[in-house]
């Protein structure tokens, strides 16, 4: 078989191209590589370029399992996931740029999900601080590095909303909220992806799980997912939208089934949402296995028909199914499958690949001088730090914290001194070797620690294998023996300021009694001990806020901020027959947006320039905010709307905007929103998306709950 030097890869083609004779076509790709390639590629190469698997992993470090180098050897595997280091995948890539006919590169992907090797906050902690510019800026980071190490490919951003505390992976979203989630979710891809994705320290993003597969019943793993069109393009669909606006190169399917299809063989959204509405022009990834699956689900009778089932409604590439590998030949031979279906996806693979460069230089994510030099810096470090404690969120405060430096106290509770707890899941590359100090060591640094102080600080929480995949819960309350040791120290008459690590809204009712404060830590990353100590100190002051909303116990799940008012909404407590329950009010322990400081900020009545406004015209509303405490804090003002009247049933608040603002002690600012018609538009009774005429209620405050509201008047 010809073999043909990467150098030179380009130009050789064209001229394998013109000596085998092929007819010239019309080039169909901006990469005129990709025309070359598809112009010889025999029905095997192509196909190889839809699949994608893992190498093989052991607690020393990375290693391939002999047949998948022969599968890349083969040309029957064109993306490898799970592979990393700047020498581990040049060997691999070696094989596959000089051992195959064609010398097309591998794609290397990985779960680079909250950081690399320097790891933040886990998402939902991320998406506490609301702080868009430093969500790109993490993402930024963790792609500088990964790219450093040989990846090209990240499987984030996660874009799943949920309002599921059962479910594990509600961890790795950005919560509740799909104004909130997409911001973020767009903000992600841009800090991956960068401007240019051939540069070396960018990485492709993938947009997952698609679709809703935060919703699932019970909030068991995989289970199934069902909802109205309507709800699933209000709701769940937005973060998914944006990531895609804002460019992303992939989409993940999602293990769930919808409407009774399961996503990935979901032509309606892969083809009719995905591609024809919104215009996206990258390749869709199967998840793990997700399409062998489809023969669980009871949708695909074996493995052949859920590899037709899947092609055909537009899934381009195979993670582990090896569906593709093993059927797409005879299907496409069949007639089953059209060439021209595979065609479209094997191009859409390849532009990805000549995007990144990998054309031009297969091996150049594979510097390990690079790799060294760009890898858990004392400036990425120093971001994780700040980053970790923004993303925590405060609360309850009766006044112990902060606590003063050198006043003895005591730290207790088994997360306390656990440097791995800190890193939670999908952690990347992160080591725990790599993490300075749990809570315990970081507090050692700034104060005696002290078993029989009078102040204890209790760190304790979930372990963090119980938040992420697979990691479902029927109790979101923290261990039984974790809130015995809190009862006791309360008996004993202890100060307690409860620190928690943990990966889900959780069922507080206890701890907020008996606690003295609670700092909600999340899992925090590599610097999340000293960033603890930074809050609990005082050296930062909290202004994280909750994007999902925390429950008074289970039996209210799910229970978000954009809930509609029922035909009879509960508000004289002792009635009947109001939607309620006999055991437990309806609202909430933490509302979505709710957080403390440790300062206090009091907002002014809501001011507008009008009573209201009509087609494209707009409206302003504006607070002012002013820091009535003695230290300077940052409070995230946040903009509710709600539609009193509608074609369909509205929500009784949605966030529509919010804007970060630092005072100083005394210090006023005026804070301004302008609505308009996109703030009001939804999917109205014909499902076109639009605004309708009518009246509205703006709430302006600190978080959903606030009662500071004004109202005004639309005309379309
Ligand atoms: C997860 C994905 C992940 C993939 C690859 C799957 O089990 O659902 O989120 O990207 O594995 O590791």
């Amino acid at each position: 078989m010809k073999r043909i030097p990467a150098s030179a890869l380009a130009l050789a083609l064209m001229l394998l191209a013109a000596s085998c004779g092929q007819k010239k076509e019309a080039p169909k790709s901006k990469y005129p590589v990709v025309d070359s390639l598809m112009s010889v590629m025999t029905l095997e190469e192509k196909i190889g370029q839809t699949v994608l698997f893992t190498s093989d992993w052991t607690v020393t470090g990375p290693s391939m399992r002999d047949n998948y180098l022969e599968d890349i050897r083969a040309g029957r595997c064109g993306s490898l996931l799970n592979a990393y280091t700047a020498d581990f995948t040049r060997e691999i890539q070696r094989v596959a740029v000089e051992q195959t006919r064609l010398g097309i590169p591998i794609l290397f992907g990985y779960d680079v999900i909250h950081g690399f090797r320097t790891i933040f906050p886990i998402n939902l902690g991320m998406s506490c601080s609301w702080d868009i510019p430093a969500i790109e800026r993490s993402a930024r980071i963790a792609a500088e590095e990964a790219a450093a190490a040989g990846l090209q490919w990240t499987y984030s951003p996660m874009c799943d909303i949920s309002v599921e505390p059962r479910w594990g992976r509600i961890s790795e979203g950005s919560g509740e909220d799909p104004y909130l989630g997409s911001l973020i979710a767009a903000a992600m891809v841009r800090g991956y992806q960068g401007d240019d994705l051939a540069a070396d320290n960018t990485l492709i993003a993938c947009v997952k799980h698609f679709a809703a597969y935060g919703a699932p019943q019970g909030g068991r793993d995989y289970n199934t997912v069902d909802m109205s069109e309507r709800w699933l393009r209000e709701f769940y669909l937005p973060p998914y939208k944006a990531a895609v606006e804002a460019g992303a190169v992939s989409v993940m399917a999602s293990f769930n089934e919808l409407d009774g299809v399961p996503a990935h063989a979901n032509a309606h959204l892969m083809e009719e949402i995905l591609r024809d509405e919104w215009g996206f022009d990258g390749f869709v990834v199967s998840d793990y296995t997700g399409i062998l699956e489809m023969i669980n689900h009871g949708y695909a009778a074996d493995l052949s028909d859920a590899a037709r089932l899947s092609m055909n409604a537009g899934l381009d590439m195979d993670m582990m199914s090896a569906a593709y590998m093993n059927h797409l030949k005879q299907l496409i031979e069949s007639g089953e499958v059209s060439e021209a279906t595979l065609d479209k996806a094997v191009r859409r693979i390849l532009e990805a690949k000549a995007a990144l460069g990998l054309f031009d230089d297969p091996y150049r994510y594979c510097d390990p001088e690079r790799e060294k030099a760009r890898t858990l810096t004392e400036e990425n470090k120093a971001f994780a730090r700040s980053f970790a404690a923004e993303s925590m969120v405060l609360l309850k405060n009766d006044g112990i914290l902060p606590l003063k430096k050198g006043e003895p106290v005591a730290v207790l509770g088994p997360l306390a001194d656990s440097k791995d707890d800190l890193l939670g899941s999908w952690r990347g590359a992160g080591e725990v070797e790599a993490v300075p100090v749990s809570v315990l060591g970081a507090v050692k640094e700034v104060t005696p620690v002290a078993a029989g102080a009078g102040k204890v600080i209790l760190v304790i929480g979930e372990p963090w294998s119980w938040s992420g995949e697979a990691a479902s819960r029927s109790d979101i309350r923290i261990p039984e023996e974790q809130r015995e040791l809190l009862r006791q120290l309360k008996k004993a008459g202890k100060k307690v300021a409860v620190v928690l690590m943990n990966g889900r809204p959780l069922d507080l009712s206890e701890e907020s009694e008996l606690a003295d404060a609670i700092l909600e830590a999340w899992y925090p990353g590599t610097m999340g001990g000293y960033a603890v100590a930074d809050v609990l100190f005082g050296e930062v002051n909290p202004s994280g806020r909750l994007t999902a909303t925390f429950p008074r116990r289970l039996g209210q799940v799910p229970v978000y901020h954009y809930m509609k008012n029922t035909g009879r909404p509960y508000v004289h407590p002792e009635a009947k027959y109001e939607s309620r329950y006999l055991d437990v009010v309806n609202e909430p322990l933490y509302p979505f947006g709710y957080g403390l400081s440790y300062t206090s900020f009091d907002y002014s009545a809501i001011r507008l320039s009008a009573d209201g406004f009509s087609g494209d015209g707009s409206l302003t509303a504006s607070v002012t905010v002013t820091n009535t405490g003695s230290r300077e804090g940052t409070e995230t003002v946040q903009l509710y709307v709600r539609d009193l009247v509608g074609s369909v049933t509205r929500p009784v608040r949605q966030l529509k905007g919010f804007e970060r603002v630092t005072l100083a002690p005394g210090e006023s600012r005026e804070v301004r929103f302008t609505l308009d018609r996109e703030t009001l538009s939804f999917y109205r009774a014909d499902m076109s998306y639009g605004p309708e005429s009518g009246d509205f209620l703006l709430f302006i405050g600190s978080d959903a709950a606030t009662p500071n509201s004004a109202a005004f008047t639309y005309e379309i």
